[in-house]
């Protein structure tokens, strides 16, 4: 299946400091900051929603084109995409701009300081679904805001069946923005927190998004995900991790795993466990691209929770 993928593309520069913020910060000088926090260790990684769900569907036998921006220092980031199977083809590379990037420190009690730039991420509206040939699914996942919108006009005009999958920017979205990505979805993927959001800003109930979407996903943690479409609900219970490692990245997979089933022409509910199956795999390792699987391997732990996997 020909399948784009949009979201963000980033890094994410991770540092921990051995003390703590609070005893840095002191409450009678905060009209007048001026801190620097020594840490002891920095970890770059690739990250961003769209390259995470494109490398899941490439492990699943995919070949997913990524369509995003990135910047000067995406060089190397494009190389490792490829040879995971990801068509960077798609991909912009802004001049004179860096990849979107996220900073954050985590103190030794967990609190954390983060700034996210967006860099080559604006510019994702130059972006267009008009210039990309042959898509049968695509996936519009979080971005520069004006540009989701954007997305989910185009493939609604040139008759292309997208995921509207606005995660983290629900905070972002407008309550206009959040109706028109949801007005002719044909898949609507959040949490169910971003859910409850949704809600309040729209003040549309469950019924009424179902009259502007086919299928609802709602992806509750471990308590796994469910699926609504305007006949039926399905619950999906996640797949136990082995070991938790690190939870980034699990909405992004899980998504994958659900549109591999898509491709298969799965019934919603297999496309749900699929996505669990998937997701699990990223809470075992250390970011969204960091694990590895033969088909094989895959559909043994499918097989393990869910019964034979028949595609
Ligand atoms: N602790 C867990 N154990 C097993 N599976 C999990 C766990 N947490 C998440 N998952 C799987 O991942 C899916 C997505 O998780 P969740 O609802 O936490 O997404 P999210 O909050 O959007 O995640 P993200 O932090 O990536 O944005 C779940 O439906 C489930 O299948
Ligand atoms: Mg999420």
């Amino acid at each position: 299946m020909n399948i784009i993928i949009t979201g963000s593309i980033a890094f994410d520069y991770l540092m921990s400091f051995p003390g703590s913020f609070s005893e840095h910060l002191l409450p009678d000088h905060l009209s007048r900051v001026s801190v620097s926090f020594l840490v002891d260790s920095m970890d770059k990684r690739r990250g961003g929603c769209a390259p995470n769900i494109a490398y899941t569907l490439a492990l699943l036998g995919e070949r997913p084109r990524l369509m995003a921006t990135a910047g000067q220092d995406f060089e190397e980031y494009r190389r490792w995409l490829e040879a995971s199977g990801v068509d960077t083809s798609l991909v912009k590379v802004v001049d004179g701009k860096f990849t979107a990037s996220f900073f954050c420190s985590t103190d030794k009690d967990g609190n954390q300081i983060a700034s996210f730039y967006t860099g080559a991420m604006a510019h994702a509206g130059e972006l267009s679904f008009r210039a990309a040939e042959g898509c049968d699914l695509a996936i519009i996942s979080p971005n520069d805001p004006a540009a989701m919108v954007q997305y989910a006009g185009e493939c609604r005009t040139l008759s292309i069946p997208y995921i509207f999958d606005p995660s983290q920017q629900v905070a972002r979205l407008s309550a206009e923005d959040l109706r028109e990505g949801i007005a002719g979805a044909h898949i609507v993927v959040c949490n169910d927190y971003e859910f409850e959001i949704i809600r309040q800003k729209t003040g549309m109930t469950e019924t009424d998004l179902l009259a502007e979407t086919e299928v609802l996903v709602v992806t509750r943690g471990e308590q796994g995900a469910s699926i609504l479409t305007r006949e039926c609900a399905i619950q999906v219970p996640a797949v136990p991790p082995r070991r938790i490692v690190d939870p980034t990245g699990v909405g992004d997979a899980f998504r994958a795993g659900f549109m591999k089933g898509l491709a298969m022409g799965a019934p919603y509910e297999v496309c749900g466990r699929l996505g669990s199956v998937a997701a699990t795999y990223v809470l075992e390792h250390m970011g969204g691209q960091s694990h590895a699987y033969t088909l094989e391997e895959f559909a043994a732990r499918y097989k393990e929770q869910f019964g034979p996997l028949e595609a």
